[in-house]
This record gives structure tokens, sequence and C-alpha cells, in this order.
């Protein structure tokens, strides 16, 4: 393939979309597209994007990702989610162009005690998971050159996300209950574009042979596993030491007692076993990569204070 890549960022301003932008600077010509320049629910709009770019890899990091809010919404999250994938992937396919894609744990019930295998059945809970589901699979109908990255809990310096909410919340609450019983794995924005950027090099520099040897579907996560309630935990230990917040007082919450639009599975926690074998990719532990988005933040100087959100929910 091409040296010197044209690249397409779409959802440039989102949490993965933006460290994308770092992560592939330099490595060829990036266009990157934001909702103003293209509302990925028209379809002729995102079919046009492709045709007039004509990139030779696009980066999809834009999505519906209003969990809650999805309930309600279900036709619009269906647009984002499922349909502009599909449209992506069939117009990768006519130019024979690499699409990687993220898509989430929440496609999974919890049901299951081990980590989920890219093999286990899906079984979403929640009209986001359905429509995400769906947009993996329309991909995978299309087929052609194309990398589904299944991902948890995604957070990082920037965005709406819980680690952000959590250090707002620091500064108005004395005390918070965070749910205790849904296990995931937290992963940062910037573990998963330096990841997509060592797997799309190595790909563009055929050392992961043929599309039928790399092409498909991988769950891609830090390692290691808590619970929200664990997360705030490390966040606020982390926030005290290096940022001089005030620790609310934490007290674990059942899920039950947080009663939420859409349903979200007990246990996420993905196996990332088939990344590390086929890639020879493995992200850090959380809690290292926690540390290194607060060295983000206090070298950033970056204000703690984000968007309103609950805080015991995700994206
Ligand atoms: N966040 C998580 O916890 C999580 C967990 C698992 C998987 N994922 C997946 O990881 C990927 C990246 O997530 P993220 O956390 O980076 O999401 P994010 O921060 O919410 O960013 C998503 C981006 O998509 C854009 N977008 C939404 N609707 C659009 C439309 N109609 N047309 C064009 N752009 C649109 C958003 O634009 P606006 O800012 O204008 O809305 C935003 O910039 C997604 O595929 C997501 O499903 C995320």
């Amino acid at each position: 393939m091409t040296s010197n890549p044209h690249i397409l960022i779409v959802g440039h301003v989102g949490q993965v979309g933006l460290e994308l932008q770092r992560s592939f600077a330099g490595f060829g010509p990036v266009t990157a597209v934001d909702r103003e320049s293209v509302d990925l629910a028209d379809a002729d709009q995102t079919r046009d994007l492709v045709r007039s770019t004509q990139p030779d890899i696009i980066l999809n990091a834009a999505a519906y990702t209003a969990v809650d809010r999805a309930e309600s919404e279900p036709a619009v999250a269906h647009a984002i989610n499922a349909q502009a994938p599909r449209i992506l992937a069939e117009e990768a396919l006519r130019r024979n162009t690499l699409l990687v894609h993220y898509s989430t744990d929440y496609v999974f019930n919890g049901s299951k005690p081990e980590p989920w295998l890219e093999t286990d059945e899906p079984a979403p809970l929640n009209v986001y998971g359905q429509t995400k589901l769906d947009g993996e699979q329309a991909i995978q109908q299309v087929g052609g050159r194309y990398l589904i990255f299944r991902t948890s809990w995604v957070y990082g310096p920037h965005g709406n996300n819980f680690l952000l909410t959590m250090l707002r919340l620091a500064c108005e609450r004395s005390s918070l209950s965070i749910v205790d019983d849904q296990f995931g794995s937290p992963t940062t924005s910037i573990e998963l574009a330096q990841a997509t950027f060592t797997i799309v090099e190595g790909i563009l520099a055929g050392r992961f042979g043929a599309p039928r040897d790399w092409a498909g579907l991988y769950h891609m996560t830090c390692a290691d596993s808590t619970t929200w309630f664990g997360f705030a935990q490390a966040i606020f230990a982390r926030a005290a030491a290096q940022l001089g917040v005030n620790s609310p007082a934490l007290a674990p919450l059942a899920t039950k007692d947080y009663p939420t639009p859409a349903q979200r599975p007990r246990n996420s926690v993905l196996s990332n076993a088939k990344l590390l074998s086929r890639f020879g990719v493995r992200l850090s532990p959380w809690q290292s990569a926690l540390d290194a988005v607060f060295q983000a933040l206090v070298s950033d100087n970056v204000a703690p204070p984000g968007p309103t959100q609950t805080p015991s929910t995700q994206k």
C-alpha cells in the first residue's frame, strides 16, 4: 500500500478522535471532520465525504455515545452507529481503503463471570449496545480491509468522561455514592490511539500479512479490571496527591439502587488475547494508564471541571 497515506479521521473532536489525530500526525496527510462539517446521520453526506476525500485509511471515532439518551432516540442512534459504519465500509471496499472502527463492551449482557471473547455471543441490554452491534455486523457483512476494535469505559484528558466528571464533583460534593457491582476495564483514549497506530502502521508495512490474516473484530482495552467505585477511588487518590483536590467520602452503591434509562452489563471485562496473539499489542494496565492521564492533566494544565454527567454511568 501507498506510503504517506491519506488519513480521514471522522469524529476528530471526540475523546478517541482527538488522540488519533496526535498519534497519526506525521504519518500522512490528515483530513479530520466533525459533526459541523459532516452529519453521519445523513447517508448522502457520509458517502460524499469518502468519495470527495478519497482516503487510504478511514479512522471512524464518531458515534452516538449517549447511552441513556439512546433509549429515547433509537432511530438517530441507529443512523449514526449502524447506518453510517455500513456506508463507510461500502465506500472503503470500493477503493480498497483500510477502515478502522470502534465498538463497545455493551454488546454483551454481562452474565459471563470471565472476560468476554470475540467468539462469545453478543446480547445487548440497551439501545446503544444494539446499535453498535448492528454497526459491527454491517461492516463485517460488507467485508474488505477493516478492523473493529471493541473497547470499554473510555476516558482521557479531554472530553465528556467519568474521570473529568469525578474531578468536577470533587469540587461540588463532600460525599459520593458510586456503583460497585459493574465490572469493566477503564481504557484511555491515549492507549487506544497508540495501539491503533501501531497496528495500522504494521499493516501498511506488510508485517501482518494479507487482509485475510488480520481483517476482523478485536477486543482492545487496558489490562486488569475494576468497578466504577474502584475506578473512582483510584482517581481521587491521584487527584489528591497530584492536583491537590480534596477527595469526597466515597460509598459503594448497588446498580439496583441507581436506576438509569439504559440497563448496563454487570461484567463487561473483555479478553485481549486475540489482539496480543495477532498483533503483539497489549495495552497498559488501567492503573498505569490512569497515571499517564494525570501526567497529561498536570502538564497540559487542563481544567478539571467538565460537562455535567451522572457519577455512576458511562458511555
Ligand atoms: N466513551 C466510552 O466509554 C466508550 C466505551 C466503549 C466504546 N466506545 C466507542 O469508542 C468510540 C469513540 O468514543 P468516544 O468516547 O471518543 O466518543 P465521544 O467522545 O462521544 O466522541 C464521539 C464523536 O462523534 C461525534 N458525532 C456524534 N454524532 C455525530 C454525527 N451525527 N455526525 C458526525 N459526528 C458525530 C461527536 O460529535 P459531537 O461532539 O458534536 O457530538 C463526537 O465528536 C465510539 O465508537 C464509541 O462507541 C466508547
